[in-house]
């Protein structure tokens, strides 16, 4: 099949309306040649059906689909499609890499370490007690971020950090041990891939091999953390702030104790929205590559989950 005609292309996610019309909208204007069809559409022509694009996409969802022969993911992290048994394990798929995305990262995780390092969370709670009191004001260099995970997102943010002055090192699973690294690292950013090995890793083992007073920012996945522990390290004052982006639940429910506590700063999965325009370009990049028989780009490995 080719991308002259209308070539079917499955579109389907964990949408509002709204957004799977922007959705739709940026796609078509990117790929005037392709009819984009429903879960319920996309099974009626299931004979002709070869690529899905999807975005977190319900269980289940690319089932009946037996020419599939391409998934593009439109989010970055892909660890809920790896998680439904239906979709087939020879299938490849391709992550989401989108620099507009990359760069609203960068500035996320420039505006969380430089907060937490220049002490603007406190100066914010001590604005609301009318509390006038400039604390100590260290140079960048003396503090040290320890970015985890070292793929395309990794790479940009302490590259971003570096150019501050910041003394920054990335860590991923398959290098050092962490306890080599935890014990100097002030500040943690998370954007490790959700795998069976890092879930849970932010646990009260990993919280208490940093240094007193250590913070916390994570941008990847909730079950990256473990809430309790955390919660214990912020109560018992060995963890100084955590900014939180991500979920175990999402959204994070009304009484979950993060929404209330002084010293944790939450953000509704919003650290690195995708942006229709710049993503339905990268698809129609990608797609028009595979139509013309070339490899693509950043395809998930199932072995290593990510
Ligand atoms: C967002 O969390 C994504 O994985 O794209």
């Amino acid at each position: 099949m080719n991308a002259a005609g209308n070539t079917p292309v499955l579109l389907c996610g964990n949408f509002e309306a709204q957004e799977h019309q922007a959705w739709l909208s940026a796609l078509s204007l990117a790929l005037p040649d392709v009819d984009w069809l429903d879960v319920t559409t996309a099974r009626l022509r299931a004979g002709e059906v070869q690529v899905a694009v999807v975005a977190n996409p319900p269980l289940g969802s690319l089932q009946g689909l037996p020419e599939l022969r391409l998934v593009h993911s439109l989010w970055a992290g892909v660890d809920r499609l790896l998680a439904d048994p239906s979709v087939p394990a020879h299938l490849p798929i391709v992550r989401m890499v989108d620099p507009a995305m990359t760069a609203a990262m960068v500035q996320t995780a420039l505006w969380a370490v430089l907060a937490l390092h220049r002490g603007y969370f406190v100066y914010g709670q001590h604005q609301r007690q009318a509390r006038w009191l400039p604390h100590a004001q260290l140079r960048a260099d003396e503090v040290s971020v320890l970015v985890l995970g070292e793929g395309v997102m990794g790479h940009a943010v302490r590259a971003a950090l570096a150019a501050q002055g910041y003394a920054v090192t990335s860590w991923r699973r398959d290098g050092a041990p962490l306890a080599r690294v935890l014990p100097q690292a002030q500040v943690v950013v998370n954007l490790l891939p959700l795998t069976a090995e890092t879930r849970g890793l932010l646990n009260a083992d990993f919280f208490a091999a940093l240094p007193r007073g250590a913070g916390i920012v994570n941008l990847a996945r909730g079950a990256h953390v473990v809430d309790d522990d955390l919660l214990n390290a912020l109560q018992s004052g060995h963890l100084a702030h955590a900014v939180l982006d991500v979920f175990n639940t999402e959204p994070l429910p009304p009484a979950h104790p993060y929404w209330q506590h002084p010293r944790v700063t939450v953000l509704p999965h919003a650290a690195a929205l995708t942006d229709e325009r710049s993503a339905a370009t990268v698809v129609a990049k990608n797609l028009r590559a595979f139509w013309r028989g070339q490899p693509m780009p950043h395809l998930v490995d199932r072995v290593r989950g990510y």
